[in-house]
């Protein structure tokens, strides 16, 4: 980050501004950008996405339905980033298919909200939920023991996945801790999550081929409770992606 030396300070991190004849030291904006930089190098953001952002992000070209559709998803997510934190709701959840993009641009909307200043976290689930019962062991390090803190503690906090778990009671108790502390404490929570749940629109019911003729999709309330869903409902607005084609499978084909 600050390999080279800033032009307009020259790595001072002040500049002299004149006002009303009158001059003064002024913080530079490189202050800002490094701090920026080096909070997001410790967010904790896999190397697949480090670079995800709305730029380059692209909107299907070949079906003019997914096009719209994820260009209103789009405008939502870059619409929050803009306006956090005055908003009726601190987070955002992502509910779709898996390869619809939704780990993606949660990452750009983190990315954007770390350049603006804030701070945030980006926590796997099942990672999280590894490091959290490691800690109850008295060999685990210091790291696995901050898991749980940060995760309340944290301004932003993205999980991406949620629900991507077996359920035990132990599981549901901590996620249902988690997302009321932070709920509590109106902190944003971005999360993501590939289970369908009725009021976002989804049909928990499928029609199959087997013999009863339908099958019951595993829902997010299943998953995580329904404490925890009905909190994450209140403090999170939630961004429905649209059908689209997986877009890991598209990238391998072209
Ligand atoms: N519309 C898109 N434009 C550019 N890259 C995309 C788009 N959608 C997904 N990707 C990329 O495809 C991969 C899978 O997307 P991801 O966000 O992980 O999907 P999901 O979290 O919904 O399963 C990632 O590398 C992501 O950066
Ligand atoms: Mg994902
Ligand atoms: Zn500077």
């Amino acid at each position: 980050m600050a390999d080279t030396v800033c032009a307009k300070c020259g790595g001072s991190g002040w500049i002299i501004v004149e006002q009303d004849g009158i001059s003064g030291a002024e913080r530079c904006d490189c202050v800002a950008a490094e701090r920026a930089g080096r909070i997001e190098d410790n967010a904790g953001i896999p190397p697949l996405y480090r670079s995800a952002s709305f730029d380059n992000f692209a909107l299907p070209q070949d079906n003019p339905i997914a096009n719209r559709g994820l260009a209103a998803v789009l405008n939502t997510v870059r619409a929050y980033t803009r306006e956090y934190p005055v908003l009726p709701k601190p987070g955002l959840l992502f509910i779709g298919d898996p390869g619809t993009g939704k780990t993606h641009l949660a990452v750009a909307a983190l990315r954007k909200l770390i350049a603006r200043g804030f701070e945030g976290l980006f926590y796997d689930y099942q990672n999280l939920f590894d490091r959290i019962r490691a800690s109850y062991d008295a060999t685990s390090g210091a790291a696995d023991k901050e898991a749980y803190r940060s995760a309340l503690d944290a301004e932003i906090l993205l999980l991406d996945d949620l629900g991507a778990h077996r359920v035990t009671d132990w599981v549901e108790d901590t996620i249902t801790s988690i997302v009321t502390y932070r709920c509590n404490h109106r902190r944003a929570l971005i999360a993501t999550t590939n289970l369908p749940d009725p009021d976002a629109g989804d049909a928990l019911v499928e029609r199959s081929a087997d013999v009863q003729g339908v099958r019951y999709r595993t829902s997010l309330a299943d998953r995580i409770g329904s404490r925890a869903r009905s909190r994450l409902f209140e403090m999170c607005k939630v961004v429905h992606m649209p059908l689209v084609e997986d877009y890991r499978l598209r990238k391998t084909v072209r």
